[in-house]
């Protein structure tokens, strides 16, 4: 008998994340899901079984805090988990000007957004290789191809993971594993907004739906694309950069996203 094809979600309590997993267990794919939210993580995981006859598992784990990832990793090794498939897709945002943020929220946004993310990626990595199969998938964003003025941190957290990505990508080829990130423009997901602080009614550009991140993974899936964009909007608004001064591009960035500053309390 085929051993089970084992998909990593970190981010699955809610929104993109717990889309991207119930997209997996469609197909059949027992998952391990990793957010902090242990009461929502099992909700998900008893519907998720339940609709689709997968074993799921949930692994409740700051990954804001040092050590997160080495603990999702022992959680995996000590219950004989292989995992084939990494989807890193944890991640939040903070609107408003870059003074006006904590430096808890600095720390933790880099912790959660970066570090954990690389970390992610050095412990599963090296596992897939050895087997010769498995895909990570990376979550950044539209942002993290220019500086977006009220989103300044967030949008630096995202170019690491998207430049990141693309050297791994080209790191690995040959060995049978595919390394790729998908660079999402805003998705309908209030929790999101009200969580970073962003007043949604700003925005000034298309607001898609989580299903084209769904579907972005799957057509990263069958190519060799070291970043995909899910849209044709977010496709062209990165070849529009090219047309115009680096100011003018991050300019318009801060006043499509509409982020500036936070709403009043
Ligand atoms: N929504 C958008 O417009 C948009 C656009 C482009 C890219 N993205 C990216 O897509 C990803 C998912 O965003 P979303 O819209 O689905 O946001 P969301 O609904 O707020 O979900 C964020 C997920 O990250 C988890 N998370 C946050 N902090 C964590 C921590 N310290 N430890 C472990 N898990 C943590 C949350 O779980 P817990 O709170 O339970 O820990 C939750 O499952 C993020 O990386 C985001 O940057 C979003």
């Amino acid at each position: 008998m085929k051993p089970p094809f084992h998909t990593l979600v970190t981010g699955a309590s809610m929104g993109i994340g717990s889309r991207i997993a119930e997209d997996f267990a469609s197909k059949g794919e027992s998952l391990v899901l990793v957010a902090r939210s242990r009461d929502r993580l099992e909700g998900i995981a008893a519907t998720l079984s339940a609709r689709h006859g997968v074993e799921v598992m949930v692994c409740s784990e700051d990954l804001g805090e040092a050590g997160g990832p080495g603990r999702v990793f022992e959680f995996c090794r000590a219950r004989g988990i292989s995992v084939d498939r990494l989807v890193n897709c944890a991640g939040f945002s903070v609107a408003g000007s870059f003074l006006r943020i904590a430096p808890e929220e600095l720390h933790q946004m880099a912790m959660v957004n970066m570090v954990s993310l690389a970390e992610m990626v050095r412990l599963f990595l090296p596992g897939m290789i050895a087997r010769g199969r498995g895909t990570v998938v990376n979550i950044a964003s539209l942002a993290s191809f220019q500086g977006v003025p009220g989103m300044g941190l967030y949008s630096a957290t995202k170019s690491f993971v998207r430049i990141l990505t693309e050297a791994i990508n080209e790191e690995v080829r040959g060995s049978g594993v595919r390394v790729f990130a998908v660079c999402p423009g805003f998705i309908d997901n209030d929790q999101f907004y009200n969580r970073s602080g962003h007043d949604r009614k700003r925005i000034m550009v298309p607001i898609s739906a989580p299903g084209v991140v769904v579907r972005a993974i799957r057509r990263g899936l069958d190519s060799g694309a070291a970043v995909v964009m899910p849209t044709l909007f977010d496709r062209l608004m990165v070849f529009t950069q090219r047309l115009m001064p680096r100011r003018v591009v991050v300019m318009l960035a801060g006043f499509f996203a509409g982020a500036g500053e936070k709403k009043s309390p």
